[in-house]
């Protein structure tokens, strides 16, 4: 079983993570990691706190010489920007603030340290090992933003244009991305139940991470209107995934992510100390998080693909796995939808 946990919160000493059941001998370079976590930080968008931040990281255990060794593997990301943060009477509409007040009895809004979404470095950092196992038994990811705000398929040029005109006006923007997943392996995952549906499971894992409000997978939710005897014909409709497994093709999710809460311009709150109307506002949000999310979500699925790969091949050694990978593959290559 591959599972994870992360700890740690957006100006606390570090984020820590621990990811355990991944085979001993795969191979993945701190310059593996260091990339995943460049990509979310250094994506469109994001504020000047990503500027501070280095990402640095060390790996404490489950590694040697460059390959894993089957035991859990500790990873720590030291924050750049750690220290004191004052507290925030007015919470953040649309954020964890006010639910966080009153679900743990605080006066001020220090959820957010956790609600933020620093800790999705961790995922970036695991999903790095996620993707290069998923690379070694011949699948590959890649993300791409389909729609910021208004605009479809925003070339960078738009990207940057768009970004730039809702920093001026202080505000925040939202968006969908897509993920692909090229070379699965048909018959991850399972139809049996809905924790074990692939889809669903996919789902949580990208509905889990902060400010994604929608998803879907292949046709989604046009799905809706077209008739039966057309998707059946249409490979676009499964995505890649049929009764809740894969079925060989490629595998499409998008994610629908909403605006960023914290809004330099201000939106109405209230001050919870005196129960007053106040501004909310925020100067130091992303613009949008929408590009930086499409590489969390990337890591996020990859990982539970991985688990879902490891599942159905099991092994304690890559070269078991992609040896199991070869057969499997060999085996289905006539019917496999691909
Ligand atoms: C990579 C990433 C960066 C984010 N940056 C910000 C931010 O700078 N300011 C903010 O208000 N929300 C930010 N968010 C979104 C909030 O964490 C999210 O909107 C908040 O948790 C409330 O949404 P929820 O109800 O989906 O959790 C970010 C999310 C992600 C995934």
């Amino acid at each position: 079983m591959l599972r994870y946990l992360t700890a740690g919160e957006s100006h606390g000493e570090a984020l820590a993570c621990i990811l355990e059941g991944l085979p001993a001998g795969l191979k993945v370079s701190p310059a593996d990691i260091k990339r995943e976590l460049a990509r979310r930080r250094a994506a469109p968008g994001r504020s000047l706190r990503q500027k501070k931040e280095t990402d640095a990281f060390k790996v404490l255990s489950g590694m040697d010489r460059g390959a894993t060794t089957g035991a859990p593997v500790a990873i720590l990301i030291p924050n750049a920007a750690a220290g004191r943060v004052a507290p925030c009477w007015v919470p953040r509409p649309g954020h964890a603030d006010l639910p966080g007040m009153l679900k743990y009895g605080l006066d001020a809004a220090q959820v957010r340290e956790r609600a933020s979404a620093r800790h999705t470095a961790c995922v970036s950092a695991m999903g790095a090992f996620a993707l290069r196992l998923l690379a070694e038994t011949g699948a590959r990811f890649s993300s791409r933003v389909v729609r910021l705000s208004m605009t479809e398929n925003p070339s960078p040029d738009e990207a940057r244009g768009l970004i730039a005109r809702a920093a001026a006006d202080g505000d925040t923007l939202g968006g969908v991305f897509e993920l692909t997943c090229a070379g699965l392996p048909a018959g991850l995952g399972s139809h049996v139940h809905h924790d074990r549906r692939l889809g669903a499971r996919l789902g949580a894992a990208l509905l889990g991470i902060n400010g994604i409000k929608g998803f879907e997978t292949g046709g989604g939710f046009d799905l809706a209107s077209w008739k039966g005897t057309l998707a059946a014909r249409d490979r676009r409709v499964s995505g890649g995934l049929d009764g809740g497994m894969t079925n060989g093709g490629d595998l499409v999710l998008r994610c629908a992510m909403k605006p960023v809460p914290g809004v330099e311009a201000g939106v109405p709150s209230f001050d919870a100390r005196t129960d007053e109307p106040a501004v909310s506002r925020s100067a130091t949000s992303d613009v949008t998080a929408v590009y930086a999310a499409a590489v969390v979500a990337e890591h996020a699925a990859a990982l539970e693909l991985a688990a879902a790969l490891l599942e159905k091949f099991g092994g304690d050694t890559m070269d078991e796995i992609k040896e199991r990978v070869r057969v499997w593959r060999k085996k289905t290559a006539k019917s496999a939808r691909r």
